[in-house]
């Protein structure tokens, strides 16, 4: 006895068993009967399975298997060498295998369709190979064969519109009986049987392979009942690929180069020329002109038609001309990428991606860093977030005076400012360095209560401190001079202004000459000036409050703003632009 697993498990595709006999047949192949086995012995209309078995010194590709009293064979050629004892190991063709089964299940999906549409309708056998007929034959006699197969296809739709597991399992014959009005006279009477059942659908004994749902079923239809003495057959297929739904005409055969060809001989040529075709777009052209050139086979055979053959065929020529086209087509587009690919030349130099640049106020930053950087001022940052101390009193700003509102400041807390200038660096730097000479340049971020064409409530400004023995007003005019040459240009210069602050002393307001009108006058300016900044001679106070001797230091100092050097360089309309995510304006610098 072998033991069925099949019956279980549907779906194994390899598996091991032990061999128990060994035999040669009379035309050179070799049978083997395994204590258990996956292949599927044909029955109950459903073809056996193919598949090869292998052991460690041979292997037996199994042609067909046959069911004989209780042992199942596995026929077949064998290669090398088996022996009884051995362990094997099996694996059926599961493609061959899995088509079987979607038929077999198919099939009984048709028989509850059947019932549905005639409950009196006894199944006898069934027939389910591929390739071959399909069908349920019933016993007894059928009035109107057009009516019943109406009316199962009606029956097929309703079933086919809803998923239904398809299960089987083992009963006892006492079980079967009440389940079911029909029992096989074959059914052995003292083993559990096995029954199958689609949804809700007829209860079958059944020894064959299922799927596991109707959704693995393609949709099916019954195409033609077929007349016997004692019973009838209602065959089946894919819906749309039966003949007899179709034309009922025979399709029209010509004769070309010697060939007997007709629709369907020409689509399954097709099929198997494009299939063979590699990726070259010479043979597909030869394709398409073998198929729909002028003197093609698709206008050969349409010529070949009368005008009444043609009413009845031509659409579908038609149709299938339409198709070749478009399978040609979509494989030229595949062809043409591979051949671009393979045309790909890695010696060309690549696309550059687009570069960013630095935002312009931190290029104006690093600009006006080096400028100052090169006569021996040294690049300071100090905190944005200070103590009133270092941005107002230690300044000697005392703590109502009126400039203190003139900075429009934000306040953290009580003590605590944005700093509304980089004049806070001025103590800080005396504190780092303790003695002079001191020369700083602190450039970093300021902030005011303001927003007009002019100002930003957050910008920059950067704060020279030049702190030695001797140092007067000269030196801050030619450190101003400096700056200006080499910032905006070699023919500018600065004048100062009288000005008050509470940390130098003397103060200024230092302007610059206009660039557009050269220090003459004009619309931009104020009779050829510009305004830069303020600056002065460090407050004593101050110096002291560094920790500084006045007596012995003085220092000038000065802070201007990076937006506005930038838009007096570049004619800026609105500083506000500055700060824009409009990559128009951003781009420009
Ligand atoms: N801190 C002053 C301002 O923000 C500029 C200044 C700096 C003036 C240093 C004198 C000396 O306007």
């Amino acid at each position: 006895m072998t033991e069925t697993q099949y019956l279980y498990d549907s779906y194994q595709m390899e598996s091991e068993a032990t061999i128990q006999q060994i035999s040669q047949l009379a035309d050179g192949q070799t049978y083997l009967i395994l204590d258990k086995t996956i292949f599927f012995a044909q029955g109950g209309g459903q073809p056996s399975d193919s598949g090869v078995i292998t052991g460690s010194d041979g292997k037996l590709t199994v042609k067909s298997i046959e069911y004989n009293k209780g042992e199942i064979k596995h026929i077949g050629k064998l290669n090398g060498r088996l022996n009884v004892g051995n362990k094997v190991k099996l694996k059926i063709d599961w493609g061959r295998r899995y088509q079987h089964m979607i038929w077999h299940s198919a099939g009984h999906l048709l028989d509850d369709a059947t019932l549905r549409a005639n409950p009196k309708l006894i199944p006898v056998s069934g027939m389910h190979g591929i390739g071959r007929k399909m069908y349920i034959e019933y016993s007894g006699q059928v009035d109107n064969p057009k009516i019943l197969i109406e009316k199962i296809n009606t029956e097929l739709v309703t079933l086919q519109k809803k998923l239904q597991k398809i299960v089987t399992k083992f009963v006892t014959l006492e079980e079967l009986q009440k389940l079911s009005n029909w029992i096989p006279e074959s059914l052995p009477k003292n083993k559990r049987l096995r029954i199958m059942q689609i949804g809700t659908g007829r209860i079958i004994p059944d020894g064959g392979t299922q799927v596991k749902s109707t959704s693995e079923i393609p949709p099916i239809e019954a195409t033609k009942i077929e007349l016997g003495e004692t019973s009838f057959k209602v065959h089946y297929q894919i819906i749309g690929t039966s003949d007899e739904t179709k034309s009922k005409e025979a399709p029209k055969t010509i004769t070309i180069t010697g060939k007997k060809v007709n629709l369907r001989s020409l689509k399954a040529n097709f099929t198997s020329d494009v299939l063979k075709l590699k990726n070259n777009l010479g043979d597909l052209e030869k394709i398409q002109t073998k198929y729909l050139g002028k003197k093609g086979l698709i206008n050969s055979l349409f010529d070949s038609l009368t005008n009444d053959e043609k009413a009845i065929q031509g659409k579908e020529i038609n149709d299938f001309k339409r198709s070749i086209l478009e399978k040609l087509n979509q494989r030229k587009v595949k062809i043409e990428t591979i051949i671009n690919r393979e045309k790909f030349d890695a010696t060309i130099p690549g696309i550059l991606p687009p570069l960013g640049h630095l935002h312009l106020v931190t290029q104006a930053i690093r600009e006006i860093s080096a400028i100052f950087t090169l006569i021996g001022f040294i690049r300071r940052r100090y905190p944005e977030v200070d103590t009133d101390w270092y941005a107002a009193a230690g300044l000697n700003i005392p703590p109502d005076h009126p400039a203190r509102d003139d900075q429009e400041t934000f306040y953290v807390s009580e003590n605590v400012v944005l700093t509304p200038h980089t004049s806070n660096g001025q103590l800080h730097e005396m504190e780092l360095m303790k003695r002079p000479p001191i020369k700083m340049i602190n450039i970093g971020k300021t902030y005011r209560r303001q927003i007009d064409i002019s100002h930003t409530p957050m910008f920059h400004q950067f704060e020279g401190l030049l702190i030695d023995k001797g140092i007067n007003i000269t030196h801050l005019i030619g450190v101003g001079n400096y700056f200006v040459q080499n910032y905006f240009g070699p023919d500018r210069r600065i004048r100062l202004r009288p000005h008050h602050f509470q940390f130098t002393e003397p103060s200024f307001e230092i302007d610059i000459t206009c660039g557009v009108c050269r220090g003459v006058g004009c619309r931009l300016c104020k009779a050829g000036w510009l305004e830069l900044g303020g600056a002065g001679m460090v407050h004593p106070t101050v110096l002291k409050n560094g920790g500084i001797n006045p007596d012995k230091y003085s220092g000038f100092a000065f802070g201007w703003g990076v937006e506005r050097v930038l838009a007096m360089k570049y004619d800026l309309p609105d500083i506000r632009n500055i700060y824009t995510t409009d990559l128009r304006i951003l781009n420009q610098f």
